[in-house]
């Protein structure tokens, strides 16, 4: 057995690391944001429906534009859009390394704010795009100056948000990717994967779309929808967008499969985002009571809670699944991530947490 590193690779690819999220299965996952929540026995029973269907014609290959789901998701983002406005992939994950194919690659960069997303860096390595790191503010804001001096500073291909940041819960305002859009004549790509749970009536970069033919927005199934495990993720962008991916993507990338489980889901949107308002109460109950315990949380707009003034992360994270119970450390010093899980799940780590003796940054 032989390390890749000593196969004839890409030299730009020698000494990295691949996307590594611990995939332990254990009674309490809350490290990947998931919805913890099951797909409702109904919905199953339509999708499986669908799937029976889809397969009658399994022998050939799969709509290519996947044209009924593009109008599904039109429908369900709303903000005037069209199927024109949209595409898809398997996972949010495929639709940016596509977007980084067609506008990104050598010779071309990327300007994005960590700690953000860390397949956000991997898709520019794997794509041989230039990752340029840029500085927030304090408490992990982008402001429109700090943004555009960002971009004015380094003259980037492309720039990158996420909002609610993943993993600090942060959202970034309208007023900075607008600012961002003026200040660059580049792609400014918005990953909202975990818009829906955003408090009522926080303006998504959707409402930014008009006459912004190089602003590009990115949603996911995998999170509000509970569908991480059927890989569907899409953007909303200019139609032209969409013909520029047509250029990179695979022909049939979305199998019928996929589409017939997607268009299922989006059938039933109320019951599917039924459990977004209860992850939401988790999520701001995780704040109150971890600040409660002597750590610092951040406050969030997702399905998950950054905390600082972690003693040792490793050592928490240890003691956690030790006990079954699995949140993620993901590199930042004293801090450590946890998703907003069901009532009885979030009520186990919180009791699991309160019981560490010696946790807390000072605390001994
Ligand atoms: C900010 C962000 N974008 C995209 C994704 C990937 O989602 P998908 O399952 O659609 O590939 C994640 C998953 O954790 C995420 O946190």
């Amino acid at each position: 057995m032989t390390s890749f590193d000593e196969l004839p690779i890409r030299d730009d690819l020698r000494g990295l690391k691949p996307y590594g999220a611990p995939q332990a299965h254990v009674r309490v996952e809350l490290n990947v944001n998931e919805n913890t929540h099951p797909v409702p026995a109904d919905v199953v029973d339509d999708i499986m429906r669908r799937i029976h269907v889809a397969l009658g014609t399994i022998n050939r290959y799969p709509d290519r534009e996947f044209t009924a789901l593009r109008e599904a998701l039109a429908g369900y983002l709303g903000h005037g859009l069209t199927a024109e406005n949209m595409w898809a992939a398997n996972g949010s994950n495929e639709v940016i390394q596509q977007l980084l194919q067609a506008f990104g690659g050598p010779g071309r960069s990327v300007l994005a704010f960590p700690p953000t997303y860390s397949m956000h860096s991997i898709i520019a390595a794997g794509t041989g795009t230039q990752w340029i790191p840029a500085q927030r503010d304090a408490e992990f804001e982008i402001s429109p100056a700090t943004a555009v001096a960002a971009i004015q500073a380094h003259q980037p291909d492309i720039v990158f948000f996420c909002t609610p940041n993943n993993p600090t819960g942060t959202p970034v305002s309208v007023e900075t990717i607008a600012a961002a859009y003026d200040a660059t004549e580049g792609i400014v790509f918005v990953d909202e994967a975990y818009a829906e749970f955003a408090p009522e009536g926080e303006p998504t970069a959707l409402t930014l779309l008009e006459g912004r033919p190089r602003l590009v927005i990115s949603r996911t199934m995998s999170k509000a929808f509970a569908f991480a495990g059927a890989r569907v993720g899409y953007l909303a962008a200019d139609p032209a967008v969409a013909d520029a991916l047509r250029l990179v993507r695979l022909p049939y990338h979305l199998s019928a499969l996929t589409q017939a489980a997607a268009e299922g889901a989006l059938a039933h949107t109320p019951a599917m985002l039924a459990m977004v308002d209860d992850i939401r109460g988790q999520r701001d109950r995780l704040v109150r009571e971890l600040a409660v315990l002597g750590y610092t949380p951040y406050p969030s707009s997702a399905n998950f809670v950054l905390f600082g003034g972690v003693r040792d992360p490793q050592d928490v994270f240890d003691k956690l699944l030790a006990q079954g119970i699995i949140i993620r450390d993901i590199g930042l010093p004293h801090h450590l991530r946890v998703t907003a899980g069901t009532e009885a799940e979030t009520t186990e780590f919180l009791d699991a947490l309160a019981a560490l003796d010696g946790s807390i940054n000072g605390a001994l």
